[in-house]
């Protein structure tokens, strides 16, 4: 019998999954280790390139922010990782090592034995990740009851508990609801109570807090942080959020286009941005110090069609710094000791800056709007 009392710290509950003991690592084994990671979907013959050749590595404590437009492959990464691609036209390989065990090429039922304790999951979105036609209180206590014996009274026990703990007001009375009768904030946050019932090791984290106010955003992101520093516990934490992502993780991994372009840790990759994709979000951020009703700056132009990528940098039709070769050589990942991007001009290298020059005097519409950004974030900062 388990006993139904639940802490941040605690790890005696899990609420899918039966635990099994991790492989001990040494201390410096990554938590997580992914390599070349890719997951291609075969649509009409043609693969759709959604994640192609990532590689990370997340230490225990350690969150990592991954960061990138809409369709540049952030989801299908943590669910490639996780081993929860469902589509029949998904293939993925690569390797993926958890406290250095390989997961790629388990099954579902081997894999079974991973989601729960060890890695857990929030959805990005609630009203597919839970079941409508069945109520909270079951959605939270059937694998509490399944998996760990627990009595019905000690699961309810623990529900409520894990419902208060992510500030569901009358959470009793909550249990008896189906996810429609909740917000859409209430719905993102049980998800984050059934995610974290178990105490897990590294969390996915995918846009958890995104249909939540700032004040309660700021409270379940102040939880998570909580649970990392008592369990040392990994992290995720995909978003949309630039402010976020800022104050909230060790490491920022971009994406564009299926892949990492920009990687490093945060202060490095806030101070010294070398990606031009990365520059154009970092841009693309409202100021407070900009003056009102100053225009958003989009990035010009749509991310590729992945199933149809072009011939060397994939960011080539949108970047300020464009140059012949970007469109003749794909730039690979290159790293040093604390920054890895792919970019043959790097932001603030001399070659860049010619570039720009060289765009701007042939009138290209990106670069003369880059320029139009710098001159007004330096004149901001000055
Ligand atoms: N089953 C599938 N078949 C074909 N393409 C798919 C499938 N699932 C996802 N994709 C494609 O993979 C790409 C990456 O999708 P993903 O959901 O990872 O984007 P994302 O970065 O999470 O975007 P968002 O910020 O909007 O959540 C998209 O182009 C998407 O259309
Ligand atoms: S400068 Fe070239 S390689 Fe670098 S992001 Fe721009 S297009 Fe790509
Ligand atoms: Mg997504």
């Amino acid at each position: 019998m388990v006993e139904a009392r639940w802490s941040p710290g605690g790890t005696s509950t899990c609420w899918e999954g039966v635990a099994l003991s991790s492989v001990d690592g040494s201390s410096s084994t990554p938590l997580l280790s992914v390599r070349n990671l890719r997951t291609h979907f075969d649509v009409g013959g043609h693969a759709v390139k959604a994640v192609d050749g990532v590689s990370f590595d997340v230490h225990e404590g350690m969150t990592l922010g991954v960061v990138g437009e809409s369709g540049s492959g952030k989801t299908v990464l943590s669910r490639s990782i996780m081993g929860i691609n469902t589509a029949s036209n998904a293939s993925t390989t690569g390797s993926v090592r958890y406290n250095g065990t390989e997961l790629i090429g388990k099954s579902k039922r081997e894999l079974r034995d991973f989601w729960g304790e060890e890695m857990a999951m929030v959805f990005q979105d609630p009203m597919t990740s839970l079941n409508p036609v069945v109520r909270i209180g079951r959605q939270l206590t059937e694998h509490l009851r399944a998996h760990k014996k627990m009595s019905k009274a000690a699961a309810t026990e623990l529900a409520i508990q894990l419902l208060t703990w992510v500030r569901i007001p009358e959470p009793e009375q909550r249990l008896s609801n189906y996810p429609h009768q909740m917000s859409g904030g209430m719905r993102q946050r049980v998800c984050i109570a059934i995610a974290l019932a178990c105490s897990p090791n590294l969390l996915f984290a995918d846009e958890p807090t995104t249909a939540l106010d700032v004040t309660v955003q700021h409270q379940i992101l102040n939880l998570l942080s909580q649970q990392q520093s008592e369990r040392k516990m990994g992290m995720v934490l995909v978003t949309h959020d630039l402010g976020v992502v800022a104050t909230r993780t060790d490491e920022i991994a971009v994406m564009y286009a299926g892949k990492i372009v920009e990687k490093a840790s945060t202060s490095t990759l806030f101070s010294d941005m070398r990606h031009p994709y990365t520059q154009s979000l970092f841009w693309s951020i409202p100021k407070t110090s900009e003056p009102k009703h100053t225009r958003l700056s989009a990035i010009v132009g749509r991310p590729p069609n992945l199933a149809a990528l072009p011939v060397g940098c994939s960011f080539a039709d949108r970047c300020p710094y464009v140059q012949p070769i970007c469109r003749e050589v794909e730039p690979e990942l290159t790293t040093d000791s604390t920054h890895s991007f792919a970019c043959h001009l790097p932001v603030g290298s001399a070659d860049a800056d010619a570039a720009l020059s060289s765009n701007i005097a042939q009138g290209l519409a990106q670069s003369e709007a880059a320029a139009i950004r710098r001159d007004a974030q330096t004149g901001a900062s000055a």
